[in-house]
């Protein structure tokens, strides 16, 4: 089947909830990019290609030429946050890029003013600040927050806009009754239940106006019956949860190739140092104890221990995450990781990461903007699996195990661009070529 994919005709306004050093470092880029200052690289949208067709047809375009996606020159930013810094300021104090870089865009990023924010000291007690909404009610500040959104599109004379949560991860909560319907999440809104977070004002605002919304966070945010439901009723892409960036990168590249040559896993030690302003909210333990669900949901879904319990079913997995302000945005990770071999004999592998959490955070807030506005074009609603690719914490329908391995998420994501776009989907299998080069000798 074909689907018609509507083309990216006007301006995409990307709008972030939360301008830190990951907002600012993906909007200075992608403002830097556009002046032919540096490359975009880490993004799929901008460098990556696809192959399509068989391999002999040498078809390898860029996923940009493939699929019909908004041009760079045609994105308008904004955003909110509780701090009144303008994006250049708030960049300035990231400090992820360097100061020369962000003089050549000052003016484009001094331009963007935070909107205020709908914020609640009580889900994230490590911040305070003054640009808040001061409306009684969640349901009002639900309606705050549309009307920003629909005066912001009608400003900017833009024809699409999408939000991606960039803002700080939220106390660990569980899904409730208030989260469970429509009704009784708008009822919960009115009556201004205390299990209904920020960031889940922010994704019912933009999924009642059909907005794609995707979280950077490992907050629920839209991963709630609730909004899963409004985003089938009002055909919305949307996706989550909490951007695969460092160790967890990492680690789901380096598991599947343990698993695929069967070695065994007897633990997994992974612990980090960062100092930027992410790392001294989750310092807090509250916003801690939801990173970690996050991350430690990875290696169970990639190692299956219930169908190898002698090769990983001992496995233990721990993750820390200790705040250390000199290193800033240059987060520093260590694992340790007990693996065993033919026989049972043991080895070890240790991985030091010093990595930019910002510099790798950036291209997937750009990618999964542009392609959660191609999915709405392409008339795709609900949850995005096939986005798995970019989240530490995939969002699936309640009865689907998310998939962690990256290139089993690389494949989907591929596969689903090529049906999209009517082409074959692509097998690995091989054996057609085997059969026509015999027949052609
Ligand atoms: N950098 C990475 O590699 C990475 C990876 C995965 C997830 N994340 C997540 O992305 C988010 C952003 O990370 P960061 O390094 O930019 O953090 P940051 O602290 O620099 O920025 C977060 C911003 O969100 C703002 N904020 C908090 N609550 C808000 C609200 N209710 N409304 C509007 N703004 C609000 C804060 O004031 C802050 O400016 C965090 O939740 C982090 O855990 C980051």
């Amino acid at each position: 089947m074909v689907q018609k994919v509507k083309p990216a005709e006007g301006k995409l306004g990307i709008l972030v909830p939360g301008l830190g050093a990951v907002a600012t470092t993906f909007i200075a880029g992608v403002e830097a990019v556009k002046k032919g200052l540096a490359l975009p690289v880490g993004s799929l949208t901008q460098m990556g290609n696809i192959r399509i067709g068989k391999r002999t047809e040498n078809r390898n375009p860029k996923i940009n030429d493939f699929v019909p996606l908004a041009q760079l020159n045609d994105i308008v930013f904004g955003g909110w946050d509780i701090y009144e810094d303008n994006v250049y300021e708030a960049a300035m104090n990231a400090k992820v890029l360097e100061s020369s870089l962000l003089a050549e865009i000052k003016t484009e990023l001094s331009a963007i003013k935070p909107m205020k924010a709908v914020f609640d000291k009580s889900y994230v007690a490590n911040l305070d600040g003054t640009n808040v909404k001061k409306e009684a009610t969640k349901y009002d500040l639900a309606l705050a927050l549309m009307n920003d959104i629909e005066s912001f599109k009608e400003a900017n004379n833009c024809s699409r806009v999408v939000l991606v949560w960039c803002g700080s991860t939220e106390k660990y909560i569980e899904t409730s009754d208030v989260h469970r319907t429509i009704e009784s999440f708008e009822q919960g809104l009115k009556d201004n239940d205390a299990n209904i977070a920020p960031s889940m004002i922010y994704a019912y605002a933009a999924i009642k106006l059909g907005v794609p919304f995707a979280n950077g966070a490992p907050n629920l945010t839209c991963d709630i019956p609730a909004l899963i439901d409004l985003a089938k009723e009002t055909n919305t892409p949307i996706g989550g949860k909490d951007f695969k960036t460092g160790q967890t990168l990492m680690k789901t590249i380096l598991a599947p190739g343990l698993h695929a040559r069967a070695l065994g896993v007897r633990g997994w030690f992974s612990t980090n140092i960062l100092g930027n302003r992410d790392g001294y909210v989750l310092d807090n333990p509250e916003n801690f104890k939801t990173k970690e669900v996050s991350k430690l949901s990875v290696l169970d879904e990639i190692f299956k221990p219930e169908s190898s319990p002698e090769l990983y079913g001992e496995l233990y997995h721990k993750v820390r995450i200790n705040y250390y302000p000199p290193h800033g945005d240059n987060k520093e990770s260590w694992d340790n990781i007990d693996i065993f071999g033919w026989l049972g004999y043991s080895m070890q592998i240790k991985i030091n990461f010093l990595c930019r959490d910002s510099i790798l955070a950036a291209p997937i807030v750009l990618d999964l903007a542009l392609f959660l506005d191609l999915a709405k074009r392409a008339e795709m609603d609900g949850i995005q699996e096939w986005l798995s690719f970019y989240f530490k914490s995939p969002q699936t329908l309640p009865e689907l195990a998310p998939e962690h391995d990256i290139f089993k998420q690389l494949i989907k994501m591929q596969n689903t661009l090529r049906h999209m776009m009517g082409e074959d989907l692509i097998t690995h299998l091989g054996l057609d070529y085997y059969q026509e080069l015999v027949e052609a000798m």
